[in-house]
């Protein structure tokens, strides 16, 4: 049984300068849903049968009046970063002013993390739309991006130099397609091409919110995060590996190539006028911004297979073991994205921003047993290590996630967290896998120092 998490010795991940982090986001932690403005998610919650145990937000895990204790936990478990999300909700007031009281309570968070030492890598976009906005069209109007770049402007002057990284948006591709494209995830909108027309928005909101980080925090390294998956057709088949190539164009380049080459893949002159987002003259330009560096989330890989109907399917055909979330075990995937993409695009150095298992855990009287997910990060861990060995930049890793939270559609009862929730007593407990993890983070040596040779 893994206990522990090991790297190879010679490996950069096993210095100080390689970080490593734990990852949470506003919706899915805070609760204190009484003190900010209704958000999509309040809205999408409410309605029945969305969520899977019928949950919701409204006090998950009471962070907004726990970051205290929740911060010296981060401190206890020896990462260099936190990273964390905005509730966008909570800062603004309706009428596109900043709600101070609201900024306060992310202003005192970041004060405590710098007191700590603790890197803040702040991603202003994790899901959380205020439900106005979604009144008046939401992604699917342009004017939102618009009003974004309003909420990014208020907020970092706010915040001042208090971050070490700023996140535009968290996985459009997540708030595009299954927000407004099958509504699965809030607002829980479906139509054929409504994914599209509202990824171009979020994707512009990202490059006008580019335009005002470098105005008002050029010290900060700024970017946009992803989520990838492989897509592996189900069989060798011509038609099998088409579809396989049409839902990574449509679901992982058609975000990042964009933002990397200013132009979405070619799959898009294959497209009806009705099929195809807005494109307003110069936007292009807007969204492909030059970033400092780009976030991926990675969790699992999709078999793919043609379709009657559709470019592709997705099939649950897939051998491996799976997660408590049902989701494929494929470590190798990671590697296999981080390539793909690191040779497709001249990719500013990368952070893995997420990575992590929803697997059971086993309470017993000595702790939190979790080695299904300690051995998951052991594997993903080596994943990033063979991703650098074969040249790819990166700079980072988070764990997915700090504790156990609000999983979206799935509610409660999926736990990705390194550390347990009770959600009756809000007692948090670190996990065999927390421990690991601290360990190894605790373990990394200093860099070393190569001494120019003399004579
Ligand atoms: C990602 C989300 C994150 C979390 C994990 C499991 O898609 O960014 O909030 O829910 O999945």
């Amino acid at each position: 049984m893994t206990k522990k998490i090991q790297l190879p010795a010679d490996s950069p991940m096993t210095r100080k300068s390689f970080l490593f982090g734990v990852a949470a986001a506003s919706f899915q932690i805070e609760g204190g849903a009484d003190t900010r403005l209704e958000s999509i998610w309040d809205r999408f919650c409410a309605k029945p049968d969305k969520i899977a145990d019928g949950s919701d937000g409204l006090v998950a895990c009471d962070h907004f009046n726990r970051w205290e204790a929740d911060i010296d936990l981060i401190e206890q478990l020896g990462v260099d970063a936190y990273r964390l999300s905005v509730s966008w909700p909570r800062v603004m007031h309706k009428d596109g002013t900043l709600n101070s009281e609201g900024a306060d309570f992310y202003v005192r968070i970041l004060d405590r993390l710098a007191e700590k030492n603790i890197k803040a890598f702040v991603t202003l976009y994790h899901w959380d739309l205020p439900q106005h906005l979604e009144d008046q069209g939401g992604w699917l109007n342009r004017d939102t991006a618009y009003k974004f770049a309003e909420y990014v402007d208020a907020i970092t002057k706010v915040f001042g130099d208090r971050v070490h990284t700023y996140t535009t948006l968290n996985e459009p591709f997540c708030s595009a397609y299954l927000g407004y494209g099958v509504g699965v995830h809030a607002p829980g909108l479906s139509g054929p091409d409504e994914g599209r027309i509202a990824a171009h928005h979020l994707l512009l909101g990202h490059g006008l919110a580019m335009e005002v980080l470098s105005r008002n925090s050029p010290d900060t390294d700024n970017g946009i995060v992803f989520n990838f998956s492989p897509y592996h057709p189900e069989t060798d088949s011509e038609a099998d590996k088409i579809a396989a190539k049409a839902a990574d164009d449509l679901f992982s380049q058609w975000f990042i190539q964009p933002v990397m080459d200013g132009k979405y893949p070619d799959i898009i002159d294959t497209m009806s006028a009705a099929e195809k987002p807005v494109i307003c003259d110069g936007d292009m330009a807007i969204i492909s911004k030059p970033i400092d560096y780009i976030g991926i989330n990675y969790y699992t890989r999709e078999i793919i297979r043609a379709s009657d109907t559709a470019r592709f399917e997705k099939s649950e055909a897939g051998p491996l073991p799976r997660t408590d979330i049902g989701w494929e075990i494929y470590s190798d995937g990671l590697t296999e994205v981080l390539l793909d993409m690191h040779n497709r695009y001249k990719l500013p150095p990368i952070y893995i921003t997420e990575n992590g298992a929803a697997m059971k855990d086993v309470i017993t009287p000595d702790g939190v047993q979790d080695h299904d997910r300690l051995g998951y990060y052991q594997n993903h861990l080596m994943a990033v290590h063979n991703a650098i060995k074969a040249g790819v930049d990166i700079r980072g890793y988070f764990a997915w996630s700090l504790m156990d939270n609000f999983e979206w559609a799935e509610g409660y009862a999926k736990r990705f967290g390194i550390v347990y929730v009770d959600y009756e007593t809000q007692e948090r407990t670190i996990k065999a896998s927390g421990y690991a993890y601290r360990d190894f983070v605790g373990s990394r040596t200093k860099d070393v120092i190569h001494h120019a040779q003399v004579g």
